[in-house]
């Protein structure tokens, strides 16, 4: 509905997260028409003395799955300007590339929208928006917008993340600043609420009565090769943690939204978030990969976990009891991330089916889409008995034409679109702090010691451990295939 130019100004241009992950999406967008219009245009800024070509070049290797064409197509789209994050000139310059292009195809109205999407580390943050807001803002007031996109980490505790936003807040308001957690762009993680409440039959059983013990699980199977030196300083709980994870949390704790107006989702994110009780050091456990410290960027004493495992509990009449465990680590046996919700055991049992394993409802976020819930069934045949086996909603048997799109290709829509549903709002990420720094103060001041596991395990097992202290029950003997077309 909205018309007038649209610049998207990719700052960072020649980083990795823009050549993997922004370009690639904003690709995708164009692929299905979405940036298909004289009016679109995409500028690429950074310090490297790059021509437009040398940009693309870097650019087209990332860009797969497409024709020649249609890739050589998207990339004339893409101008480079040079220049450094601290300094009027660039910025000077960059506003008057990104003008040109707007008036030279609309010169009647000035209206402009401009989307600043920051792929660059946070401690350029502050600058690099003075620069925008100082030389780079759309010239009119009553039409168009500018918009920023911000990529975490927000901070590296409270008190810093705080004063990231008390600075940026000076210069954008809120409705202005998109903060992105890709994990909120996920189809699965996207599919949570109306999951949760469109459904007359989880309504009734999503609370402690029946649920008793919920697990939010993110593994990967590599380390952190080639980024050991970012790593070190942030850890696995800055890194995935407090936010990825906490964002699905949010998303499974939360109580119904008045509606689904982006503030009113938001609102309810913030109040399950503040209904998180302290975390007890007794119900977590870090870890560290053997070799981690191998990588010449990382210091020889490091105590920062490549693994973190840890309970929260929430403080309502929901869920008062039932424990949350957010586990995360890196160089482990599988790269997934999911969720498992498990169910009580069934009372006054007269199948013995305690020892084969409860319900549990498992939404497999990455790799093979799924949501599965594991019941208790006859097994097939003549005899009377019983066995474990799934209600199974695979995506990929599913929905066999839909391809699901990418992440950061939706929430760079929402951003053109202004809709703010999957973006983190400025008190959701100061709760979000507060339930994570003593703990991580604590960690960082070695009161806290990361116990050490071999690379390609499940991690530690003191971990298990404290899932079965928790009450978690794993099923022996059973194990979800994700199913696959013959
Ligand atoms: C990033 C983390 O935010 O998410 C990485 O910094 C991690 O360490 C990545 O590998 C995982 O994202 P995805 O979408 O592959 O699960």
């Amino acid at each position: 509905t909205e018309s007038g130019c649209l610049s998207i100004v990719v700052l960072g241009a020649s980083g990795d997260l823009a050549k993997k992950k922004t370009f690639p999406a904003l690709f995708h967008l164009f692929q299905q028409g979405f940036l298909q219009s004289e009016e679109v245009h995409i500028f690429g800024y950074a310090r490297s003395n790059l021509s437009d070509d040398g940009l693309r070049d870097r650019i087209r290797g990332y860009l797969k799955g497409a024709s020649d064409e249609h890739v050589s197509q998207f990339l004339q789209l893409i101008k480079y300007v040079s220049g450094s994050y601290d300094s009027g000139e660039g910025f000077e310059l960059l506003n008057k590339t990104i003008s040109e292009y707007e008036t030279s195809k609309n010169s009647e109205s000035r209206s402009s929208r401009r989307l600043f999407y920051l792929a660059l580390p946070p401690s350029v943050y502050p600058s690099v928006c003075r620069m925008i807001r100082s030389y780079c803002m759309n010239p009119s007031s009553h039409t168009g917008w500018t918009r920023v996109i911000v990529e975490k980490p927000f901070g590296k505790d409270l008190d810093s993340a705080e004063k990231l936003s008390a600075e940026l807040g000076k210069l954008f308001g809120e409705e202005q600043l998109y903060r992105i957690d890709h994990y909120l762009g996920k189809e699965l993680v996207q599919n949570l609420l109306v999951l949760r409440f469109a459904n007359r039959l989880f309504l009734p059983l999503w609370n402690r009565d029946n649920i008793a013990n919920v697990q939010i699980v993110f593994k990967e199977d590599f380390g952190t090769e080639g980024r050991g030196g970012y790593f070190d300083q942030y850890g696995i709980i800055r890194d995935i943690i407090q936010n990825h994870l906490l964002q699905v949390f949010c998303l499974v704790a939360m109580e119904k939204p008045v509606s689904l107006k982006p503030e009113h989702i938001r609102d309810e994110k913030v109040k399950v978030l503040q209904s998180v009780e302290p975390i007890n050091h007794e119900e977590v456990v870090i870890g560290q990969y053997d070799g981690y410290k191998d990588d010449s960027t990382v210091p020889d004493d490091s105590n920062t976990p490549t693994y973190a495992s840890i309970v929260l509990r929430v403080h309502n009449e929901r869920w008062e009891g039932v424990p949350f465990i957010l586990k995360a680590g890196k160089a482990l046996n599988s790269r997934k991330a999911e969720i498992r919700v498990q169910f009580k055991d069934a009372p006054g049992d007269i199948f013995k089916c305690k020892k084969q394993g409860r319900n549990e409802f498992v939404i497999r976020l990455q790799p093979s889409e799924a949501m599965y819930m594991k019941l208790t069934v006859k097994k097939p045949g003549l005899e009377m008995a019983t066995e474990q086996s799934e209600l199974d909603l695979s995506y990929g048997m599913r929905y066999q034409d839909v391809k699901i799109p990418e992440a950061y290709e939706r929430l760079i829509l929402d951003t053109i679109r202004g809709d703010q549903q999957h973006f983190v709002r400025r008190d959701e990420l100061r709760a979000a702090w507060e339930i994570f720094t003593p703990l991580l103060h604590d960690i960082d001041a070695g009161k806290l010691k990361s116990v050490s596991y071999e690379p390609g395990t499940r991690g530690p097992q003191e971990a298990d451990e404290m899932s079965r202290r928790m009450g978690y029950v794993q099923t022996h003997g059973y194990v979800w295939v994700p199913p696959t077309l013959a």
